[in-house]
């Protein structure tokens, strides 16, 4: 049994024969809960990033309700509570922005509520980082039940890829080779059911790294939102949370250092998004662990991208449910993990998956087989970014690898929005185009606009991929050789801020380099005649925002949310 002399911490709410538990009890009663919930059950809180305004997450009150009839069967008791959430699509200036926002939201509903355990329900890109660290830093019994990947786009005979269709049809468009009504027809066809984007973007690939991790039951995190084994797997483990409060199985002994190693492996495995690198290093910040952006390069260095899916591949994550998902991922890469993690299913990761069978050998390659031989992700260093940048490889062209180009610099997004597209534009397919204050202070929030779009005249003439680099995020269901996250950032003074359009850059990705071939003399000449520019708020959470944000090689967590490797207090109730 949990806590201190095997009582149930909601006992000290619900449990007392005094005045705080007959106020605790009594307003219960209200919702029309019978006494007999308060007999020592476990309660179960469900954690749900639902919200018409997150539409990846829009079917997930039907996902708690399969939840909370598993708790109920298992002897727990369930309360649903909401947090904020975070839809991708909408969110100004960035959903990123928000991530700390909802992490401390879900930490803090936790910690201040009579809860025993916690299932936490996500699926939108930063849903699912957000409550990883919450609960993280919560440190209560948590399972997590991922809300599951879209069914597949289609428009006439081809499959259509959330967002990375349309970045390319989008493309395709300006350069006049599909008209305006054959786009919106795309447009129709891409999005048809609940759930999260279709293809390893962020959404798929940190709902992976959920299972990875060891947060998931086995198999949770690729099944379809439509598909009815989505809430059979959340009645599961609404059964499963109620025996993880009675074995007291907290993410405490389930993320250790080993555990998000094996993330940072089957995240180079999947060829998943980059975004990944900031969630983990954030979580691992939580956790205390500590985890050097080139640990993340020298995994990838060792593993093979075995999953053939879009941005990287040609498949969407519905074929790869089909194939078998990440317990074939894992039992694939098990010579290469921490097999002895412990999990919520209160088995090792061995256990889970050893023997997973392969259904689609084309979907889910055999290293011998694989669609790259090293992992997708490399970090590079250089005078343009002292504290590292990353290059998802995995989505990018062989032949800009190693690149010297002329930069064509733009000082923010309105700038590059403004000329991208202008007859003017002194660019061509060996330009390197440069995008300055798209980082975490700079945008602010760090969007995803590092995929800088192909100037149009380029694109007419069968240009499609170029270098870019910027001190931005791209989505996870973007392409294209794009540098990004290059640290620090140029609106706090970073190299970056520097560059000029006419210097040289060079991109070395076999010597993970990345340099601005401007003397030094120079460059220290531009530094002392560089202003940073206003701040972008002076009240409300944005000045919390930028006061707090670390740098993307940290993780861009707020540094007062770091672990400090003392116990958070348990403080008595008040009345
Ligand atoms: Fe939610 Fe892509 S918009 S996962």
């Amino acid at each position: 049994m949990p806590g201190e002399n095997g009582k149930l911490r909601s006992e000290d709410w619900f449990g007392r024969n005094d005045k705080l538990g007959f106020l605790h009890r009594s307003w219960m009663r209200a919702e029309g809960f019978p006494g007999s919930v308060f007999s020592g059950k476990p309660v179960i809180g469900i954690c749900n990033s639902w919200s018409e305004l997150t539409n990846c997450n829009a079917h997930l009150r039907q996902v708690a309700e399969a939840v909370k009839r598993g708790v109920w069967s298992a002897g727990g008791f369930p309360l649903e509570f909401p947090t904020i959430s975070l839809g991708e699509p909408f969110m100004r200036p960035s959903s990123m922005m928000f991530r700390n926002l909802m992490a401390m939201d879900v930490e803090e509903s936790i910690r201040a509520n009579p809860l025993d355990g916690v299932v936490l329900l996500c699926g939108c890109d930063k849903t699912t980082p957000a409550q990883l660290m919450g609960a993280a830093s919560a440190d209560l019994p948590s399972i997590f039940v991922t809300g599951g990947p879209m069914l597949k786009g289609r428009w006439k005979d081809r499959q259509l890829g959330s967002g990375t269709d349309l970045w390319h049809y989008w493309d395709e468009l300006r350069a006049g080779r599909i008209t305006h009504e054959e786009m919106c027809e795309i447009e129709c066809g891409m999005s048809r059911s609940a759930g999260h984007c279709m293809v390893m973007g962020t959404a798929s690939t940190m709902t992976s790294i959920a299972e990875a991790l060891g947060m998931t039951l086995t198999g949770c995190a690729n099944i379809p939102a439509a598909d009815s084994r989505r809430y059979e797997i959340a009645h599961r483990s609404g059964e499963r949370i109620v025996e993880m409060v009675r074995e007291d199985l907290r993410p405490s002994k389930i993320l250790t250092r080993e555990a998000i190693e094996n993330a940072v492996r089957v995240d180079m495995a999947i060829g998943g998004s980059t975004n990944a690198i900031i969630h983990l290093k954030a979580l691992a910040g939580r956790l205390g662990v500590d985890l050097p952006l080139e640990r993340f390069d020298e995994i990838s260095r060792e593993t093979a991208v075995v999953a053939n899916i879009q941005p990287s591949g040609e498949h969407l994550m519905e074929d790869m449910f089909y194939a078998g998902g990440i317990p074939v991922v894992m039992n694939d890469l098990l010579d290469q993990l921490n097999g002895e993690c412990i999990t919520v299913t209160g088995r090792t990761i061995s256990e889970n998956v050893r023997g997973s069978e392969c259904h689609d050998r084309d979907v889910l390659r055999s290293r011998h087989r694989a669609l790259q031989p090293e992992g997708g992700t490399v970090i590079l260093r250089g005078n343009l970014c002292p504290r590292g940048a990353v290059l998802k490889t995995s989505a990018a062209s062989r032949d800009l690898l190693q690149h010297t180009g002329r930069a064509v610099v733009f000082e923010d997004h309105e700038d590059l929005m403004r000329r991208i597209d202008l007859a003017d534009l002194e660019v061509d397919g060996e330009s390197v185009l440069v995008l300055k204050n798209g980082g975490p202070v700079g945008a602010p929030g760090m969007p995803e606009y590092g995929n800088l779009p192909i100037p149009a005249k380029l694109l007419k003439r069968g240009v499609r991929d170029m270098l870019r680099i910027s001190d931005a995020r791209m989505s996870g269901t973007g392409y294209g050789t794009v540098v990004l996250h290059v640290s620090p950032e140029s609106a706090v003074g970073g190299p970056l801020a520097l560059a000029r359009t006419g210097d040289l850059v060079r991109l070395d990705t076999a010597g993970r380099r990345l340099d601005l071939l401007v003397d030094d003399g120079e460059l220290r000449r531009r530094k002392q005649a560089w202003d940073p520019r206003p701040a972008h708020y002076d009240r409300g959470f944005g000045k919390l925002f930028l006061e707090s944000v670390m740098q993307a090689d940290e993780g861009c967590d707020f540094r007062f949310l770091r672990s400090t490797g003392t116990a958070e207090p348990f403080l008595p109730l008040a009345f």
